[in-house]
């Protein structure tokens, strides 16, 4: 069984192929694993605009596509003139009738190429950006249709919490078996989630941001300090900057713990992104030292807020394991607090490997191939939904 996934949720192209290994365990190869990233063009706006975003999918994708076929040795040039059935070129010029250059890109592909042997597709069909999701979602439509496989529709946190439990030995990766009730921390750039697992595929969110995610709040609070866009990974450079040089943070740079004490397993980012401003225009122009300062006291505050939810819901939950996935579980400071929390509290934790913290296409192949094998339906009429919530998956 082979399936090829695409990934367009945000500001990553992304397309993997996998194969599954025999056995009764979901384990399989990657093929390919190709991400093209678009952070270059939104870092000049400071953030990711969906328009944008998505004529950025649409002008790559089906190049994108055609590569990860020719990487896994599944692409095949035909050698006579080839017209699509004219059934089938109806359905797909319906299927992207808004989209004329794909609708051409798409055409030269299936003309140029032969029916390449993959078995099953998954597309991300939410949460994330609707204009952004569209790309992926009527690519796959096309391919579906056209090359006539099954389609399987992939919540995007879902894929996160997958990417977070995967085990690799050497080019083999498997879903392993995990003790439940399991939790999972989700923090990315849109979501900032505590869900409990009874089992896989089934999923409670028991705690939510009010406001901003924890990854946009990096991204703002990063703004604020004149840093480049993805805010996550520059706090995150010089918060550790700050910690070797041994330096501390003045008095009058301490930011609060939002709901810290709030008893419940919320959180609520917007009142620590004004408290960096305002400790910014205090200080302004700024320096390289007070950058690393807030920085550091920026990172520690989201850390310790995030330490306290999660050992609060372990508790609840009487979880024994804990997953963690989303972008920002690549900041390896938030890493280091989460283990060291599980060591003393005695649960199991699942981190992503750090290429699979942010978006990627191999969250969303593992993830169709799991649906495969606990026998989900394929899908032929899919929807982008932006709000696509993990309970409804
Ligand atoms: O999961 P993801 O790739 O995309 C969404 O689904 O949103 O997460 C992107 C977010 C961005 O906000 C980015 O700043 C944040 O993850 N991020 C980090 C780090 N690496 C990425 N945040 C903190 N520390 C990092 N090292
Ligand atoms: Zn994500």
């Amino acid at each position: 069984m082979i399936l090829l996934s695409i990934e367009t949720s945000c500001d990553e192209t992304a397309v993997c192929i996998i194969k599954r290994s025999r056995g009764k365990h979901v384990r399989f190869e990657v093929l390919s694993h190709k991400i093209l990233s678009q952070v270059d063009l939104h870092a000049k706006y400071g953030g990711v605009f969906p328009m944008l975003a998505k004529r950025e999918h649409a002008k790559a994708l089906t190049q994108l596509i055609a590569e990860s076929l020719q990487e896994a040795d599944l692409l095949v040039e035909r050698t006579h003139v080839y017209h699509i059935p004219s059934t089938s070129r109806k359905k797909l010029e319906n299927i992207l009738d808004r989209e004329k250059d794909m609708l051409t890109a798409m055409k030269v592909l299936f003309e140029g190429i032969q029916k390449p042997a993959i078995d099953a597709i998954a597309v991300t069909q939410g949460p994330g950006l609707e204009p952004a999701l569209w790309i992926g979602i009527t690519s796959a439509l096309a391919l579906s249709t056209v090359w006539d496989i099954p389609l399987y529709p992939i919540n995007h946190m879902e894929g996160h919490v997958i990417a977070g439990i995967l085990s690799k030995e050497d080019t083999t990766y498997s879903i392993p078996d995990i003790s439940f009730p399991a939790c999972a921390l989700l923090i990315s750039g849109g979501h900032t989630e505590i869900v409990r697992i009874s089992k896989l595929r089934s999923y409670k969110v028991i705690g939510k941001t009010k406001d901003d995610a924890v990854g946009e709040a990096f991204d703002k609070a990063a703004r604020m300090l004149d840093l480049p866009y993805p805010g996550g990974p520059q706090i995150s450079r010089l918060a550790e900057l700050a910690r070797k040089e041994g330096i501390v943070p003045d008095e009058d740079l301490r930011l609060p713990r939002p709901m810290l004490h709030s008893g419940d397993l919320h959180f609520s980012c917007s009142g620590l992104k004004t408290a960096v401003l305002t400790r910014v225009h205090k200080r302004k122009p700024l320096t390289d030292e007070t950058k690393k300062m807030l920085s550091l006291e920026f990172e520690n505050s989201i850390t310790d807020v995030l330490v306290a939810k999660v050992k609060q819901a372990m508790y609840e939950t009487r979880a024994k394991t804990l997953i963690v996935g989303g972008g920002v579980s690549a900041n390896i400071h938030i890493r280091s607090a989460l283990k060291e929390l599980a060591t003393t509290e005695g649960f199991t934790i699942f981190l992503p490997d750090k290429d699979l913290s942010t978006d990627n296409g191999l969250m969303i192949a593992s993830t169709g191939l799991l649906h495969i094998s606990e026998g989900v339906k394929p899908k032929s009429k899919l929807v982008a939904n932006g709000s696509w919530s993990i309970e409804n998956c």
